[in-house]
């Protein structure tokens, strides 16, 4: 099959193509490099012994977008493209609402014009919003609380729509929980710009000398430590689950949805534990007061996936720690040119 991934540079994205690629497809990576490097894409290929299509292009170039339709002969897609850092969502919404709606419209126009109707959309747990029924099962009603959740539960809808008005669509929701790990090579990995967000690329930095000490936000939640708990997942199972929905989707048309996770949850205390164990070091930490909008605990009800995909998360949280920390001790300043 011939697969379009966008944001197939960026942390998931090079994952999948890599997953797709050992699997025989043939991948066209269509890419800004807004978050991303194509030396992801270089590094996926000399894993994979085999040639992504690269192509750098943004989605919100309606012309280019259709271009890539228009010279690719493209069986389904994979779309990853978009911006995902909360913080800067609430700072600049309509930077969100444009690139990743508006994108994402775009990218519809030009399957549609195509005739290619089978979509992945990189969804996230983010749509749950403050929902407290643990573990989370995907019938629960979406309200996400920020700009960034609102772009993924809008472009849900928009999906859903378009699949209830149009029934030869075949479009698929994966909702992730918290990607981390590497690939086992440690060749490609998460490079986040800037001060990371999320905890495991920054316990990860603090390991590696580029932080001073880890910040955990909160020892006064309602969990058995009283720090946060989520369901970290190994990219590469997560990788794996793309595939899976994309066999299963195929010869099927409708809208699927399905939490991508490992239906268990850990603390904050617990992955700086696992990680400082996996790198052989210890992890300086101290407390500070909650993050405005996090919430004590969430995990996947990951039991739909099992049940019609037949897939479910492999890899524990010591082997996402022990890849992270190949990914990152080798490549210290992730893949900026001076490695
Ligand atoms: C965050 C986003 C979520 C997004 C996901 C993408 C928020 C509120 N949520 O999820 O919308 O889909 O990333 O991966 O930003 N923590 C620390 N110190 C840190 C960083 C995090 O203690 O420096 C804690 C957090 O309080 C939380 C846990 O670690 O309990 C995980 O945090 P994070 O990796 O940011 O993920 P989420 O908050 O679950």
């Amino acid at each position: 099959m011939k697969v379009l991934v966008t944001g197939g540079a960026g942390y998931i994205g090079s994952h999948t193509t890599l997953g797709l690629l050992e699997d025989g497809h043939d991948v066209i990576v269509f890419d800004n490099l807004a978050n991303s490097s194509v030396e992801a894409v270089r590094r996926v290929e000399e894993l994979a012994g085999k040639k992504v299509d690269f192509r750098e292009g943004n989605l919100l170039d309606a012309d280019a977008t259709d271009m890539v339709f228009a010279e690719c002969d493209i069986d389904a897609v994979i779309h990853f493209a978009g911006l995902k850092a909360v913080g800067e969502s609430v700072e600049k919404p309509l930077m969100y609402y444009r690139n990743n709606v508006v994108g994402t419209l775009n990218l519809l126009d030009s399957m549609e014009k195509a005739g290619v109707r089978h979509l992945v959309f990189s969804s996230s747990a983010t749509v749950y919003g403050a929902a407290e029924h643990m573990p989370l099962p995907e019938s629960l009603p979406l309200d996400a609380t920020n700009p960034y959740g609102r772009t993924k539960e809008q472009i849900e809808d928009i999906l859903s729509d378009l699949s209830e008005a149009d029934p030869r669509w075949s479009i698929t929701l994966l909702r992730y929980f918290n990607p981390v790990g590497a690939h086992e090579s440690g060749q490609i990995g998460e490079d986040p710009q800037g001060r990371p967000n999320n905890l495991v690329p920054f316990v990860a930095q603090v390991a590696v000398g580029r932080r001073d000490k880890v910040v955990v936000f909160g020892n006064d939640y309602p969990t058995a430590d009283g720090t946060g708990v989520r369901d970290y997942i190994h990219v590469m199972d997560l990788a794996a689950g793309h595939l899976a929905a994309l066999r299963y989707m195929w010869k099927k048309t409708g809208t699927f949805r399905w939490n991508l996770g490992t239906g268990r949850g850990s603390s904050v205390l617990e992955v700086i534990e696992a990680f400082s164990e996996a790198a052989g070091r210890s992890i300086p930490y101290e407390f500070a007061p909650r993050r405005p909008g996090d919430a004590a605990r969430s995990y996947a009800d990951a039991s739909a996936a099992l049940t019609h995909l037949g897939w479910s998360a492999q890899r524990s949280l010591a082997e996402m720690c022990e890849d992270h920390w190949r990914w990152q001790s080798s490549n210290p300043s992730g893949f900026a040119r001076e490695n």
